[in-house]
């Protein structure tokens, strides 16, 4: 019966006298704890943690070449169809007002430094999941840059606006069902009208017409696909695909609103290097 009692006496008595051993086990606690526990907490969050920006838009728009700029400093020599995403950690320094991309770039640069991950992803229609998927991820991007090239508008305003409209219903729709659980945070939406260097560009403002004009004719002949197939008495389902104010006769941005959704038209050029109202627009989001 004594037995477990002497047993452990004897053990308390080991280990409060001073020996080599017991040393040595207290020294390797002390040195191998710390380790450890760093090694755990560094492991949960990994700098994939940082905020992130997603660049989106239609093949040959210039994500890639605005990516390069912005990581070099300098534009391309080349650039080719992008088959997978690539993303790239940024710094955005503040000092009274954002400073430009170059100024950013530097290591010694003053005042405050905050760091980002810019994501590139591929315009082609084939390769867009992943790209559509990181617009409902649980780490959400910061902002949703969707490059357009504004001299080719023209030709390509059906897919490109088609594109649009398929990243602003994920947006609303996630938006939507957020509304029960968390909190939901605002999305920034900036499109980035490319290429203002040619002479055949449009304006930003045209871009902004065009690209509402034609995501209303989509949401019109959308709604009109499930009305003729019989779904539309069916309100909810209705509802479901219908971007922006429900049943309002003109699609506008403003409209998405409702939704937390904050859309700018913004021209530029990569070409040229005026990219820095998109820079700083990037830089009021992280
Ligand atoms: P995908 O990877 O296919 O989705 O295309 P992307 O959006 O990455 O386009 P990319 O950056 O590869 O650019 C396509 C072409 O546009 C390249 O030949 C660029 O040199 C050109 N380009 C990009 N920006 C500009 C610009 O501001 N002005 C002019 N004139 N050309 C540009
Ligand atoms: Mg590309």
């Amino acid at each position: 019966m004594d037995q477990p009692k002497d047993q452990l006496m004897s053990f308390l008595e080991y280990i409060f006298k001073p020996s080599v051993p017991v040393f040595i086990v207290g020294l390797l606690i002390v040195f191998i704890v710390p380790v450890i526990v760093h090694y755990c907490i560094t492991r949960e969050t990994p700098y994939t943690n940082l905020p992130s920006i997603l660049l989106i838009g239609p093949p040959g728009a210039g994500k890639t070449s605005l990516l390069t700029l912005l990581e070099r400093g300098d534009n391309a020599s080349s650039t080719h169809t992008s088959q997978v995403p690539q993303s790239v950690e940024l710094t955005v320094s503040t000092d009274g007002g954002v400073q430009s991309f170059r100024e950013s770039a530097k290591e010694d640069a003053p005042g405050k430094h905050k760091k980002f991950l810019l994501i590139d992803t591929p315009g082609h229609g084939k390769l867009r999941d992943a790209a559509m998927k990181r617009l409902t991820a649980k780490e959400t991007p910061r902002g949703v840059v969707f490059v357009v090239d504004a001299a080719a508008l023209d030709e390509s305003l059906a897919t490109t606006a088609g594109y649009l409209y398929d990243i602003l219903l994920t947006l609303q729709k996630r938006m939507g069902t957020g509304k029960t659980s968390r909190a939901i945070k605002e999305v920034h939406v900036l499109i980035a009208a490319n290429k203002t260097d040619l002479f055949t560009a449009l304006p930003a403002s045209l871009v902004k017409n065009n690209l509402e004009a034609e995501l209303g004719r989509i949401r019109k002949s959308r709604s009109k696909g499930l009305l003729d197939s019989g779904v539309g008495d069916d309100e909810v389902q209705e509802n479901d695909d219908w971007l922006g104010s429900y049943g309002s006769e003109k699609f506008g941005f403003g409209q998405m609103r409702e939704f937390d959704i904050e859309v700018d038209v913004m021209g530029g050029s990569v070409l040229e290097g005026k990219v820095d109202k998109w820079w700083e627009w990037v830089a009021e989001r992280i």
